[in-house]
């Protein structure tokens, strides 16, 4: 039996990471995966150019059972410490918006970063998992290749969004097998989706973006709103997904700091001749108001006619669009995924298992999922670094 000292399952972002954090002189490091190629995330991730952290990092850009989990790590590691790696690494990046910092060029210069960075471990890819066993005070990892003894495991084999890349929820699996709890997972970061009735609106104007503004549960976002074939996505959309569950209705600000109902009113006492829709494109996107001014049967009608209440409508269903997705785009699309390994059963210093020690999970398995924005590979970074130095 070939015998290490850590392995690590998953050669993704945290997996990576970890092993880079993880070697020491004399020490063997061991990363498996079955994907073909290492950290496919990474190299899909921020549009290509990958959102590698975000300045604004601290435990209130994470949703997790537990909020202060993610303290200790952070903290520890933190958004400055990984941009030095880059620029000593010579990788030009930029500041996009709100603290959320990218590569100028390809992200898969941040893959071939963290693979020279973990120069001393051995990446073994396309390699099945069995199982992994515990015998004695150390495990067996089950390969294709014969049973590999290590001291140490480290799962970092990530979520379950995008399988078609190689997601399996193995970390949930193994998380159960050695009586770690699991809280309920679902799709996060993801494209909503509308019944039929909202379609009507939405699909004829997929393609176009809109700033717009939505609180629902603790989160509270104001971005861009994309509406798709399918409903709506865009960066709001996205962070908003996370904070919410099926059934739940959402309400939109189609355009925040103005009050469209005042405003149309006001236009109406200045130039009130005109059409109501020409009136709304003073405040949105020509085609939205066209949209809306259709959908409640004005879109030939004069500002004049209106009487107070109906322009009272209009504004509301601006201002206060009520919608109730009827789902998510699903785990195909979704960025992330919510909910995981419970933090209850982790060590917030080591990301060991509590009960089992020696097994670590890291990365998106465990509870503690980040706002869009570059969060969430912060959190990867930061989770490998504690159980790679532990
Ligand atoms: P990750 O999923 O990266 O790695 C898990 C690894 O385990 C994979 O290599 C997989 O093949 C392997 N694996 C899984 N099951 C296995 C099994 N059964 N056997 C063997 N190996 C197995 N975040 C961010 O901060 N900024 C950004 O710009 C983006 N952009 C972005 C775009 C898109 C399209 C997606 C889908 C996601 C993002 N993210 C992001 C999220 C980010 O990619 C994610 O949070 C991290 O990749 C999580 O890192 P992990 O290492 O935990 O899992």
């Amino acid at each position: 039996m070939e015998h290490v000292d850590l392995v690590i399952l998953g050669a993704g972002a945290a997996g990576l990471f970890c092993a880079g954090s993880g070697l020491a002189p004399g020490r063997r490091v061991l990363v498996l995966d079955h994907a073909q190629t290492p950290a496919e995330k990474i190299r899909i991730s921020g549009g290509g150019r990958c959102n590698f952290t975000n300045l604004a990092t601290g435990p209130d850009r994470f949703l997790s059972a537990n909020s202060r989990f993610a303290a200790s790590a952070l903290a520890r590691y933190a958004p400055g410490a990984f941009v030095g790696l880059v620029d000593r690494a010579g990788i030009a990046w930029h500041e996009k918006t709100q603290g959320q910092l990218f590569c100028d060029g390809k992200a898969t210069q941040i893959t071939d970063m963290l693979l020279d960075r973990m120069a001393g471990a051995e990446l073994r890819l396309g390699t099945r998992i069995d199982g992994v066993a515990r015998q004695g005070d150390r495990f067996v990892v089950a390969t294709p290749g014969g049973d590999i003894s290590a001291a140490r495991v480290v799962v970092a084999t990530g979520g379950k969004s995008i399988p078609k890349i190689g997601a399996t929820g193995l970390a949930y699996d193994l998380a159960r097998q050695f009586g770690l709890r699991v809280t309920a997972t679902r799709p996060a970061l993801v494209p909503l989706t509308f019944a039929e009735q909202d379609l009507a609106l939405c699909r004829p104007l997929a393609g176009l973006s809109v700033e717009a503004r939505i609180t629902h549960g603790a989160g509270r976002f104001r971005d861009a709103l994309l509406f798709t074939h399918r409903g709506l996505s865009g960066p709001v959309i996205l962070q908003i997904s996370s904070f919410w569950q099926a059934g739940e209705a959402l309400q939109i600000d189609l355009s925040p700091d103005r009050d469209v109902a005042a405003e149309l009113k006001a236009m109406r006492a200045s130039r009130g001749k005109g059409l109501v829709a020409t009136a709304l494109a003073q405040i949105l996107p020509e085609r939205l108001a066209q949209a809306i001014a259709t959908e409640a049967g004005l879109a030939q009608a004069r500002l004049a006619d209106q009487p107070n209440p109906r322009l009272e409508a209009l504004g509301a269903r601006v201002n206060r669009w009520q919608v109730r997705p009827v789902g998510t785009e699903g785990y195909r699309t979704a960025e992330v995924t919510h909910g995981g390994v419970d933090t209850r059963d982790l060590d917030a210093k080591t990301m060991q298992a509590r009960q089992v020690p020696g097994l670590s999970f890291i990365g998106e398995c465990v509870d503690v999922t980040g706002w869009l924005g570059g969060y969430n590979f912060q959190w990867a970074w930061a989770s490998a670094d504690a159980a790679g130095r532990a």
